[in-house]
């Protein structure tokens, strides 16, 4: 049986031809895609499959970012809410007054969800305990294929890294103020605490291409 674990870039990856069990499997931290939330990919059996295990806390959301369609995603534990809107909306689409064509749906244990081509989407946990996701999609760093090109910003390391940086990744300092807004009320209302860090939201412009 395969069983390695090695860092790709930012990336915690994990090649094995058997996980016992995802439910509980251990995650390796992964900061620059969610605060005191870990993701670590898995690629099995030498093929072009690959996924990933996210786990992050009560109160806790992820930064939002965009890649290509094909992703789909498991939901194992908790219950939150996604937002997702086409990059064509920009970073913060409410403060643009296209609140209205952003996308909220929520979920809990079993919903099933896939972002859309080029959509900036974030998983936001607002319920009582740690979220866990499963996603599955093709494209293993060993067999490249589909969800990422070469030639754009949605490379590999694209939806790991900072727009600011040439990613596809929106920082929590840049993110749409409204997210946070909302999200507090959740919390609130479920009568959980927000663990979010605080925040100083950055008003130089950030144009998404
Ligand atoms: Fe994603």
């Amino acid at each position: 049986m395969s069983d390695r674990r090695y860092k790709a870039t930012r990336t915690s990856m994990w090649d094995t031809n058997f996980i016992a069990d995802a439910r509980v499997a251990t995650v390796e931290s992964a900061p620059y895609k969610v605060a005191e939330g870990g993701i670590t990919c898995f690629e099995m059996a030498d093929n072009s499959l690959i996924g990933h295990i996210s786990e992050w806390p009560s109160g806790i959301y992820h930064k939002a970012h965009y890649h290509a369609a094909g992703a789909i995603l498991l939901v194992v534990r908790s219950h939150g809410y996604i937002y997702m809107w086409p990059k064509e909306l920009g970073v913060r689409p409410f403060q643009n007054g296209k609140g209205d064509q952003v996308v909220k749906c929520n979920w809990k244990p079993g919903s099933i969800y896939s972002p859309p081509d080029g959509w900036f989407h974030t998983h936001l946990n607002s319920g009582p305990e740690p979220a866990r996701h499963i996603a599955l999609r093709l494209g293993s760093r060993k067999n490249p294929t589909t969800i990422h090109d070469a030639s754009t910003r949605n490379n590999r390391e694209g939806p790991t890294t900072s727009l600011r940086e040439g990613g596809t990744l929106i920082e929590y300092e840049d993110e749409d103020p409204e997210i946070r807004r909302v999200f507090l009320e959740e919390c609130k209302k479920n009568k959980v605490e927000s663990r979010m860090p605080p925040i100083t939201y950055r008003n130089d412009p950030l144009i998404v291409d």
